[in-house]
């Protein structure tokens, strides 16, 4: 190439080159729906819910309009929100996509926020455990629940957190927006809390041809709530409305693209976890080098752990290795001239967005993640980036 050519842009994200490989399953799939016509819940949302509980290892599965509505309906069934005038307390972690946070507030409860841990961007239980004495000092809001956030993909380690909830009579939902087809110690992310919710938003690594998500839950009773929240909070009769509800459906055509993406999905992911170890192997020698302006810092997954990678998502210091946002955006910029694309997730922590604001303690009460917001870039990741595209992105990181 010589250097007046423009570089190729390579996608952040390529669902063009995903529906090119499946168009004819999709296809079907729609024509089949249009043949029946039922658009809501039809046959095709009772076969995916069967699908996705054989998929979060053995639990019952129901389909819903959003990963947001996937969280708001799981609070709704445990009954967190207020009672009278006191509303429950919800520790969610503040380095997060929005919905984590906004949907405490819908449910009537509020938003406690709480730090992640530096390497792997998850929920730290140490601040936890502080916010969590702080609620209870102030004996103002009930401590009523959790939610861990799988973030970029990586399962949340369950076990010390369900020790910690139990201990203080807390409800677990697990945020798995990002992580569904992850694995901790061969147990599928939905199986690893009593209830799990998931995203199908296009560029989630399951993802439909519009909005979509599911409640997970390990406990077929706590499903039929879940099932009744989702329709208006009907009982088996339709017009007999026993609870507050939603109108949570998940239509039949997302259903049915939904099935004709997991026939693959399971490749897609190996894909996935192939190209996070291509990065890792090129990448990590970028962390000590002296012949870059930065330092990186590859994610990690650990012994036993199979992320989701829904994000590749580097730290990035200065050479001194200092937390630098300037570093970090010149990188950005560096690799943008180069034709390929990065994205921050996220610039900004929740305690500190003007909408949750009052819920928080402002700027330096959650140093992890108001440092990360500074120091995060998230490379292209999908399961049709070839060799080509990940040898031209590791070596533009690796030469200024
Ligand atoms: C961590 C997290 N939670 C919840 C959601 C909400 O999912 P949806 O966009 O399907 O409503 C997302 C979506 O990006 C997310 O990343």
């Amino acid at each position: 190439m010589t250097p007046t050519e423009p570089a190729q842009k390579i996608p952040f994200v390529d669902l063009a080159a995903q529906s090119r490989r499946l168009r004819p399953e999709i296809d079907r799939r729609i024509g089949e729906v249009l043949d029946h016509g039922r658009y809501v819940m039809g046959p095709e949302v009772d076969e995916l819910e069967t699908e996705l509980g054989r998929w979060g290892g053995g639990v019952s599965a129901v389909a819903v309009s959003s990963g947001s509505d996937a969280l708001l309906i799981a609070l709704l069934a445990l009954g967190v929100g207020r009672k009278e005038d006191r509303r429950d307390a919800v520790f969610v972690p503040t380095f997060t996509f929005t919905a984590t946070a906004e949907v405490v507030l819908l449910a009537g409860a509020v938003p406690i926020f709480v730090d992640v841990r530096g390497e792997d961007f998850l929920i730290d239980l140490e601040s936890l455990d502080r916010e969590y004495e702080v609620v209870r000092a102030a004996g103002v809001a009930t401590p009523r629940a959790v939610i861990p956030v799988d973030l970029f993909g990586l399962p949340v380690a369950e076990e010390p957190l369900a020790e910690w909830a139990a201990a203080r009579d807390l409800e677990v939902i697990s945020d798995a927006a990002q992580s569904f087809g992850a694995r901790r110690a061969g147990r599928r992310v939905g199986s690893l809390a009593p209830i799990t919710t998931t995203s199908f938003y296009p560029a989630k690594p399951l993802g439909c041809y519009g909005d979509g998500g599911a409640v997970l839950c390990v406990e077929p009773a706590t499903a039929e709530v879940v099932r009744s929240i989702r329709e208006h909070g009907q009982s088996a009769d339709r017009y007999d409305i026993v609870r507050l509800g939603v109108n949570g459906r998940l239509d039949s055509l997302q259903a049915a693209v939904l099935l004709a993406k997991l026939t693959i999905f399971e490749q897609e992911l190996a894909a996935r976890r192939a190209l996070a170890a291509g990065y890792g192997e090129r990448l990590r020698a970028v962390s000590s080098s002296t012949a870059t302006p930065w330092r990186v810092s590859t994610p990690e997954c650990g012994p036993g752990v199979e992320s989701s990678w829904a994000q590749y998502t580097l730290r990035v210091d200065d050479a001194a290795g200092r937390p630098s946002a300037e570093t970090r955006d010149a990188l950005r910029a560096h690799l943008d001239r180069a034709g390929i694309p990065t994205a921050v997730y996220y610039p900004r922590p929740m305690h500190l967005q003007p909408a949750y604001e009052s819920y928080g303690r402002g700027a330096g009460s959650l140093p992890v993640s108001e440092s990360l917001a500074d120091r995060v870039v998230s490379l292209p990741m999908h399961p049709y980036l070839d060799q080509a595209a990940l040898d031209r992105i590791c070596e533009r990181i690796a030469n200024p």
